[in-house]
């Protein structure tokens, strides 16, 4: 899918349904491809996780797309504007925290966004009381920043990006050193900008915040994007658990084997823990049910589980691992 990029940064023009668009996006440092042919496509008003380990290439990605360096190939736009020949257009409304959030310590909360508001368009100044409240920092907003906890730096820091009413909010890591409240308050935070129709591009590692936050994911390991695309999509092409609990598991194990359904078959302490293959219908598991009971065990409880985006990440860089 290809979607229109502007090529003169007249708004009205601006029609991508992308909020970021890249084709053969690439960054080496030295051999060290970190980041590698990246084809992403963020849809326009969702929350998208951009996952993978440490050292995967999240950061360099985000650094690239705001133009804080440069990439050695490829193309991108954001919100529609190709950049960099339309960075400026673009990065007007665009929001970001890159790395951790930096701030000087010696201000208030409200004296380091009057500095970042300074630097953009009348309105910005307008918009700091709005955004302190937004991010429920209007209380602390005149404690100096050097008192704050990682997870307040990490609220400034988006009061910080609402300063220009971004269509595009991108956040590098906004989970990294909070406790588990901050994380909520964060998670909360990022769904009711996404509400407002904003989209939030945000990097993790953290696969459960991922799954709990983003509508959408792009899984990325060594610089390169493994899979992409809405979460319940991507699920539905994992392999389903099935616990069985029964009688007799051992034959109940035989039966299930000498059919076609493709099942792997382990016997448990309850019973048996089925692994289907993905895309497998529900009317399979009445088949198990059927095949087992008229060969008279009796059956307990059949059991399907919901595979996590972490199972799935793990299926899907152990298939990797398979190939390499
Ligand atoms: N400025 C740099 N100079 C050389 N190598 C770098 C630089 N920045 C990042 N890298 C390398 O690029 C890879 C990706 O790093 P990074 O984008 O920070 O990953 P992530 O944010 O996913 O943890 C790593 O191997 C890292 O060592
Ligand atoms: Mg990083």
């Amino acid at each position: 899918m290809s979607a229109l990029v502007v090529d003169d940064a007249d708004d009205s023009a601006v029609a991508s349904r992308w909020a970021v668009e890249t084709h053969g996006l690439t960054k080496r440092f030295g051999d060290n491809v970190a980041v590698g042919g990246v084809e992403l496509l963020v849809p326009r008003g969702c929350a998208f996780g951009y996952l993978g380990p440490n050292g995967a290439g999240k950061t360099t990605l985000i650094r690239v797309l705001l133009g804080l360096t440069h990439a050695d190939a490829g193309t991108m736009s954001l919100l529609g504007y190709a950049v960099p020949k339309h960075r400026d257009v673009a990065l007007a409304r665009v929001g970001a925290i890159v790395d951790e959030p930096r701030f000087h310590g010696h201000l208030t909360g409200r004296q380091n966004l009057q500095i970042l508001a300074a630097a953009r368009e009348p309105a910005a100044r307008e918009r700091i009381g709005p955004a302190l409240e937004r991010v429920g920092m209007a209380h602390r907003a005149d404690d100096r920043v050097a008192k704050y906890s990682m997870g307040m730096r990490q609220r400034l820091g988006v009061a910080a990006c609402l300063l220009g009413d971004p269509q595009l909010l991108i956040l590098d890591e906004p989970m990294n050193g909070l406790d588990p409240a901050g994380m909520h308050e964060m998670r909360d935070m990022i769904l009711s900008l996404v509400a407002e129709g904003r989209t939030v591009v945000l990097s993790s590692h953290l696969l459960d915040e991922v799954e709990r936050t983003c509508d959408a994911v792009a899984i990325v390991d060594q610089g390169r994007i493994i899979r992409q695309g809405p979460i319940l999509e991507l699920l539905a092409g994992a392999s389903l658990d099935l616990q069985v609990e029964c009688s007799q598991p051992d034959q109940a194990r035989a039966l299930i084997e000498r059919t076609n359904i493709g099942a792997q078959v382990e016997v448990g302490p309850t019973g048996l823990d089925l692994t289907l293959p993905a895309g497998t219908a529900r009317e399979v598991i009445a088949e198990i049910n059927r095949v087992l009971v008229e060969s008279g065990i009796r059956v307990y409880r059949l059991q399907p589980i919901q595979a996590s985006l972490e199972s799935w990440f793990l299926q899907v860089t152990s298939r990797l691992g398979d190939t390499q």
